[in-house]
């Protein structure tokens, strides 16, 4: 198969990196060829919009002191926190803030479609939610994860922009045979990023502040490593996706993240390709940490 058809849809799970052996939860038979598809709402339950109250208020509680102010402050955007937002009226806020939106999608989709939609301010959020039992850890992204954890910060001009520099980077990474070492890129910032603030450290990536226990963890506990922000010792470091992160990548700025990542990556690749990886969790010599914040 040529690399453009990988990225459409052909009605069944894709294979994606992170999952494991079994295909990926969802309905993608209904979705479009970008995967993007209805999100019907009116197919929740009850039961499922107590869920998802619970899960907004379980994590909404812990954000003070622990998650950036930017999250804070538009979390409220989502809407009423009593149910599962719908993504038409959440798009009505967040379209004149920054124009992006987000398009529902039936789960995990493959990399080279996700970027595209991510070029296009297009956010991917999956369609269904969690089940009961999964409350406290759902191991492939749901609507909660997607929706409380990304959306926020999509609401703030600089990391929008990021954001949309990610998917127009991830097209050329598919290219040039480097989507391993940007995926690092992902997971170490809009994942699992920190944030140096006057207050202290914060919280704004999205697995940390949809977790009800890695947001803690990641800003207070005094296990992790906590290093600066450096793209290249970020490329070369390698990620656990099944336990609390062990290293977390230290921001003083969105600006910071966002001119760091501007210059053509495809020295970069070459150069972290002739260097070793580092392992999560490891600190190089002479390496300044962040204390627990
Ligand atoms: N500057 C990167 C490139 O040339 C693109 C990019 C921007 C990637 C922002 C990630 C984040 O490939
Ligand atoms: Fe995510």
């Amino acid at each position: 198969m040529n690399a453009p058809a990988k990225a459409l849809n052909q009605g069944v799970a894709p294979v994606t990196y992170g999952v494991g052996d079994r295909p990926p939860r969802g309905d993608y038979a209904s979705a479009a060829s970008d995967y993007t598809c209805a999100q019907r709402w009116d197919q929740y339950t009850p039961e499922q919009h107590a869920l998802y109250a619970r899960l907004h208020q379980r994590q909404t509680a812990q954000l003070p002191g622990l998650a950036c102010d930017e999250f804070i402050q538009a979390v409220q955007q989502l809407g009423p926190a009593d149910r599962v937002p719908r993504f038409d009226d959440v798009n009505e806020r967040l379209v004149p803030a920054t124009r992006w939106q987000i398009v529902a999608v039936p789960g995990l989709i493959p990399e080279e479609a996700f970027f595209a939609l991510l070029a296009r301010r297009k956010f991917p959020v999956t369609e269904w939610l969690r089940k009961p039992e999964e409350f406290d850890y759902v191991v492939e992204p749901d609507v909660f994860h997607d929706l409380y954890g990304h959306v926020p910060l999509l609401f703030n001009p600089t990391f929008a922009d990021y954001m949309q520099a990610y998917g127009e980077g991830g097209l050329k990474a598919s290219r040039l045979d480097a989507c391993e070492l940007l995926a690092r890129l992902y997971w170490y910032t809009v994942e699992f990023g920190l944030i140096d603030t006057p207050q202290g450290l914060r919280a704004y990536g999205a697995g940390i502040l949809s977790s009800a226990g890695e947001l803690r963890h990641s800003v207070r506990s005094p296990q992790p490593r906590r290093v600066a922000f450096d793209l290249q010792r970020l490329m070369r470091t390698r990620y656990k996706i099944d336990a609390f992160q062990s290293t977390y990548f230290v921001i003083d700025a969105f600006q910071q993240l966002f001119d760091a990542t501007a210059p053509d990556f495809t020295p970069v690749y070459a150069e972290v390709r002739g260097k070793p990886q580092i392992e999560a969790g490891a600190v190089l010599p002479g390496e300044r940490e962040f204390a627990a914040g």
